[in-house]
């Protein structure tokens, strides 16, 4: 199955909605400055693994709350720091830790977090988590989240390693062509 493809204009239009309820209600854009993995910031990969969970479960004709799923996905990295921080090593335990952080912060912006969006949230990291997800919704998440966490760290590695040198040699090519 090639993932994610895109969902229909009328699910685009609810998935940007409900985003637009947890951007205006939160401090979700903050996420934009701190990075997650390779060279994505958090928000643009939270915004990602809710896009993928809602596309699963269309996909997959699953019967899930499709509110709870889009706005706990969203929601399943607010711990607001940068993890990539080592300073005094408060993050050192970074994916044991910021499921209950996430959910920490998600409780003090919205205060009618549903059941399903909790255990989204806090058991996000399983098997990290040693209990496991209790909602369709939950496991979806897990799934999600480690697609887009694995593409978007091996896109890391590759930018890291080749995508300057790339660059550099297609500049020298534009720059031999302008000089002929
Ligand atoms: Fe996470
Ligand atoms: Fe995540």
């Amino acid at each position: 199955m090639r993932l994610p493809n895109n969902l229909s204009p009328e699910d685009e239009k609810k998935f940007k909605d409900i985003y637009a309820g947890i951007s205006s209600e939160s401090r979700i854009k903050e996420s934009a400055k701190n990075m997650q993995h390779g060279s994505t910031s958090v928000l643009k990969h939270s915004i990602a693994v809710a896009y993928t969970s809602f596309y699963l479960v269309r996909k997959l004709k699953l019967h899930v709350n499709e509110h709870d799923l889009i706005r706990g996905a969203l929601l399943h990295d607010y711990f607001l720091y940068d993890w990539h921080n080592y300073d005094n090593n408060e993050h050192r335990l970074h994916g044991f830790f910021h499921p209950g952080v996430a959910l920490r912060n998600a409780k003090q912006d919205f205060s009618d977090l549903s059941e399903v969006e909790q255990d989204m949230i806090k058991k996000h990291m399983f098997p990290l988590t040693l209990k496991p997800p209790k909602y369709i919704e939950s496991w979806v998440l897990c799934i999600a989240d480690k697609y887009c966490s694995s593409k978007e760290t091996a896109e890391g590695i590759y930018d890291r390693l080749f995508a300057k040198e790339k660059n550099d040699k297609e500049r020298s090519i534009k720059h031999e062509r302008k000089s002929e």
